[in-house]
């Protein structure tokens, strides 16, 4: 047996043609790793298909309850959105696929690991400084963006050599999903003016029969452990959320996106539970945290989702951010009530134990204890500066 290359295999086409590149033009054997993510796809097809490719070995790892637990509830907790949209779907699995790439290295003595991304995209700045983290002596390959062959070449040059493809039906998109969601782009959705082609849904695809139209969210200390009353790991719970929302058509996101490598590109994402756990989570938030640790916890999240969607999950700033969002989340514990309409959702309920809401301080009625006279020295004392500014200046013009 010659070297080895460990190779992150999702099953598409490119992937699968990178396994006879790696050996035709590299001279390397091919270990194929498939990690379930919640991609809802046939891995074990996946798996027959990276052999049938020529690879020498292919595993299929389960990481959905991983996923779940160590990546999505850390992104909840963040209220993690790029540029305030995107729940970072494809941004949050590259990371774990990292390390199992160096898990399955290590345990095969392999020299190196592969992935198939282009040079144009994040996820090949995901996979790599997250491997430079994890394991800095690995080379790391990426055929894809090395062999310059276009869509056809590369089923040309698959098909000569007798890789196992797809059933090659005609699908314009580049497809990336996983439990937090589903990112489509390519096709028609290339010019930004033009509306998503209908094909384009799948986890929104449905219709909500006779689905309920309310659910109560419980989240323990900024993560969601419970859906109407019943504890669930959050994996499962982040599944039938999806099934819920998506069949109520929300969580659809069509936006243009700034990506690391300098590139605007149109963007469209379903991500039903994400939106809905997202704006539930920031709600608990709203109803627990102080002013000024809920003001400060917006931007560092912001600052968060930018990180990690840059990928730099592995580094030194994500991880004093983690002990500050850990910190900020301790008492956010409590329950949301979400309603559904179509392509609609709302909150409609919260309450928590630790919640700061103070009726006697809130009320307009006869309960009030609001203390009325500070106010007034207070607002005097907030806008001394301003008074004092427009008396020397002369008054502002509006
Ligand atoms: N633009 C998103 C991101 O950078 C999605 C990438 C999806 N990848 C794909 N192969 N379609 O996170």
């Amino acid at each position: 047996m010659g070297d080895l290359v460990v190779l992150a295999y999702s099953g598409g086409l490119d992937t699968s043609v990178a396994v006879k590149w790696l050996q035709e033009e590299r001279g390397l054997d091919v270990v194929a790793l498939t990690v379930d993510v919640g991609q809802q796809e046939d891995l074990e097809e996946a798996r027959e298909r990276a052999l049938a490719s020529g690879a020498v070995h292919a595993e299929v790892v389960d990481a959905r309850d991983a996923f779940a637990d160590g990546f999505i509830a850390r992104a909840i907790k963040a209220d993690a959105r790029y540029e305030n949209r995107y729940p970072l779907v494809s941004s949050l699995s590259r990371p774990l696929i990292a390390q199992h790439l160096v898990e399955v290295a290590r345990r095969h003595g392999a020299r190196a690991v592969a992935h198939g991304c282009t040079g144009k995209g994040n996820d090949q700045v995901r996979f790599e400084v997250s491997l430079a983290a994890l394991a800095p002596e690995l080379e790391v390959l990426a055929p894809v963006r090395d062999w310059g062959m276009d869509r056809e070449a590369t089923i040309e040059y698959g098909r000569a050599r007798g890789v196992a493809l797809t059933q090659s039906k005609e699908n314009p998109y580049s497809i990336d999903q996983n439990l937090w969601g589903r990112a489509v782009e390519c096709g028609e959705m290339e010019d930004p003016w033009a509306g998503p082609p209908s094909d384009v849904w799948a986890y929104t695809a449905g219709r909500a029969e006779s689905l309920p139209d309310v659910v109560v969210i419980g989240f323990e200390a900024g993560v969601p452990t419970s859906l109407d009353g019943e504890q669930l790991p959050l994996a499962v719970l982040v599944d039938r959320l999806n099934h819920l929302a998506g069949s109520w058509q929300v969580g659809r996101i069509d936006m243009v996106e700034n990506r690391r490598v300098g590139i605007k590109s149109r963007e469209v994402y379903e991500a039903p539970a994400a939106v809905v756990l997202l704006e539930a989570h920031r709600q608990l938030e709203d109803l627990t945290l102080e002013r000024e640790l809920a003001h400060t916890k917006i931007e560092l999240g912001l600052r968060w989702a930018t990180l990690v969607y840059d990928g730099l999950w592995f580094s030194p700033l994500k991880r004093a951010l983690d002990a500050f969002i850990d910190e900020a989340s301790r008492p956010v514990t409590g329950e949301v009530r979400v309603r559904f309409a179509p392509n609609a959702f709302w909150v409609e309920g919260r309450r928590a134990p630790t919640s700061l809401y103070d009726f006697e301080l809130a009320t307009y009625a006869h309960e009030d204890r609001f203390r009325h006279a500070d106010a007034a020295g207070f607002v005097r004392l907030f806008g001394l500066g301003v008074r004092t500014w427009a008396l020397r200046q002369g008054p502002v013009r509006p």
